[in-house]
Parts: structure tokens; C-alpha cells; sequence
């Protein structure tokens, strides 16, 4: 059931690569909620994905930009607007890719270059894509932006690797770019920290299946879907949420809060 949230609201989309993506379906919903956007992604994977099918769907355009080069998301925002008739109410980041998780590299034995490049792919990225934000002017006065981010920030989580420097570096950019934006635009800027969720880049994580099983049985509601996740943006876009800023905000059925539950003691009990 759609509530028109995002009549009239204008944005681009990060991330979506294929019908699992949560980008993807954060770009069906905003589109049900009354969007208009522009989508985009890696000129690599808009060769690889299916984004073109998307776009249609959502009678959307496709800009390409690398978010690691400012040129590209120079290019991207001052096109977009230009595209959607006006300056920009939200923007999602739904990027992350480490080449050291993909190639497997233990956490011991790190590629620096890679570890760098995992940093400016899934971090740094984000003040790139604010700062040109900035810059181009591209935001309207109380316009929403948000990252993806996993609780591998804050806890340990082995075969999570260097992403979760990465995600840390996210969420701290989240804090000093949402006070620098609040002042100077009223612009929110916030992280969702979400569930494992069955995507490509989720899937590219060792064991992620025993992760995904894991975390399911570690929180009270389940893990958080995409299309959960995606519900969970369009609100963060909408008005409804005009006075959260700097936040990482945690969707995830309660897995942060809980220390065990019934589920696993069952579990584990089974080996006794
Ligand atoms: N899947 C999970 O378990 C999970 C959990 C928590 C957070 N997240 C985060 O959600 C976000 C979206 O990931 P997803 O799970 O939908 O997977 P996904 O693989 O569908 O999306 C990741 C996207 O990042 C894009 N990307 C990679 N390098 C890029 C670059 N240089 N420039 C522009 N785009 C680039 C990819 O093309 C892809 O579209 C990521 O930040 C991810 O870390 C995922």
C-alpha cells in the first residue's frame, strides 16, 4: 500500500545492480511513494547489472559515476538536476566493495592498496558524494541523506574484514558531515546500520549463510529484509523524519540489544 510520502521529491539512487539489491528495491518503493530519480552506479556494473530494467520500470534515467571519482559525481548531480527539473530532496548511498573480502585475503595478510581502495569505495565515498552535493548546490533546505552501514562498525566480526574499518569511516563521516550540512542547509544525514541481507555484496562475505542464519536467530523480530530496509529509507526521505540527523540508525529485529535468545540456547543445546 503506497501513502504518497515522496510526492513530489527528488533524488538519485546509488547501488542497484540487480533485483536484490537494496538500492533496487528502495527504487521500487520510492517510486510507488511518488519519487522521481535518477539512478546510477559504477559504469562497470551498469554493463554487468540489469539496471536498464529498472530504469524502465521506474521511468527513471541512468547517469554513470564511479563514487570514488569527484569528476564523475561532479557530473552526476549537476546532470540530475538538470534531468529532474530542480535540486534534490534525498540521496542514498547503497555502495560497499572490498577487493581483499572478494579475493579472500586474511585479515592478517592484507593488500594495502586494496585495503585503501575498499576504504575510498565504501567510506570515503560518502563525504565525496556530500561534498559535491555541497558544492553543485544540488540540495533542497531539509533534503535526507543516507548510507548503509553494518554493525561489523562497532563489533568484531572476523571474516567481515577491512569493511569494517570502512563502515566505521562511514558512519564518522555521517556525524561531521550531517553537523556541517544541518548548519548550512538544514540537510540530514544518517547511516542505517542493517541486517545481513541475501545480495551480492552480502554474499561476497565468507560463511555469510551461518552469518545470515546467525543473526536471524539472534534477534527477537528476525533479520531486517531489503524490501524491510528499503520501507525503512523512504521514511528516512519522507517528511516524518526532518529532525534526525547524524545518526547511525540501527535496522536490524533487535539483534544489537539482545544478548541471547531462545533460539540459539536451543541450539547450542543440541550439541550437549
Ligand atoms: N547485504 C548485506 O548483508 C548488508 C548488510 C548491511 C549493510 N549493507 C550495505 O548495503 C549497501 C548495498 O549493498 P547490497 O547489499 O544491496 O549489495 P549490492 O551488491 O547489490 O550493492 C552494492 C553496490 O555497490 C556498487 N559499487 C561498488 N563499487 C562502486 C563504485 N566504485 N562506484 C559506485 N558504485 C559502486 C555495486 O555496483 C553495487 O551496485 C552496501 O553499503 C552494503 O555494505 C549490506
Amino acid at each position: 500500500m503506497a501513502y504518497n510520502l515522496l510526492k513530489g521529491k527528488k533524488g538519485i539512487i546509488f547501488g542497484a545492480l540487480d533485483e536484490n539489491s537494496i538500492a533496487w528495491k528502495t527504487a521500487q518503493k520510492a517510486k510507488e511513494e511518488g519519487a522521481e530519480f535518477v539512478l546510477t552506479n559504477a559504469p562497470i556494473a551498469l554493463r554487468m547489472g540489469k539496471i536498464k530494467e529498472l530504469a524502465d520500470s521506474c521511468n527513471a534515467e541512468i547517469i554513470p559515476a564511479d563514487a570514488t571519482s569527484v569528476e564523475d559525481l561532479t557530473n552526476l548531480f549537476e546532470k540530475s538536476q538538470e534531468v529532474l527539473g530542480g535540486k534534490l530532496d534525498f540521496v542514498l548511498h547503497s555502495i560497499g566493495m572490498s577487493p581483499n573480502v572478494r579475493k579472500s585475503r586474511d585479515y592478517g595478510n592484507l593488500n594495502y592498496d586494496w585495503f585503501l581502495k575498499t576504504l575510498d569505495i565504501s567510506g570515503i565515498s560518502f563525504h565525496k558524494v556530500l561534498q559535491t552535493a555541497e558544492k553543485t548546490d544540488a540540495m533542497n533546505e531539509w533534503g535526507s541523506v543516507l548510507a548503509l552501514s553494518y554493525i561489523a562498525a562497532q563489533r568484531t566480526f572476523p571474516d567481515y574484514s577491512d569493511m569494517a574499518q570502512a563502515k566505521a569511516v562511514l558512519e564518522s563521516i555521517a556525524r561531521s558531515y550531517g553537523y556541517r550540512f544541518a548548519k548550512s542547509k538544514n540537510v540530514r544525514v544518517n547511516t542505517i546500520s542493517q541486517s545481513p541481507t541475501m545480495t551480492t555484496a552480502g554474499s561476497g562475505v565468507t560463511g555469510f549463510d551461518v552469518f545470515f542464519d546467525y543473526a536471524n536467530k539472534m534477534s527477537p523480530l528476525g533479520n531486517a529484509s531489503a524490501e524491510d530496509c528499503a520501507n525503512y529509507i523512504v521514511m528516512m526521505f519522507s517528511d516524518f523524519t526532518r529532525m534526525v540527523t547524524m545518526q547511525n540508525l540501527m535496522h536490524d529485529g533487535g539483534f544489537c540489544a539482545s544478548g541471547i535468545t531462545e533460539e540459539l540456547v536451543e541450539e547450542l543445546s543440541k550439541n550437549k
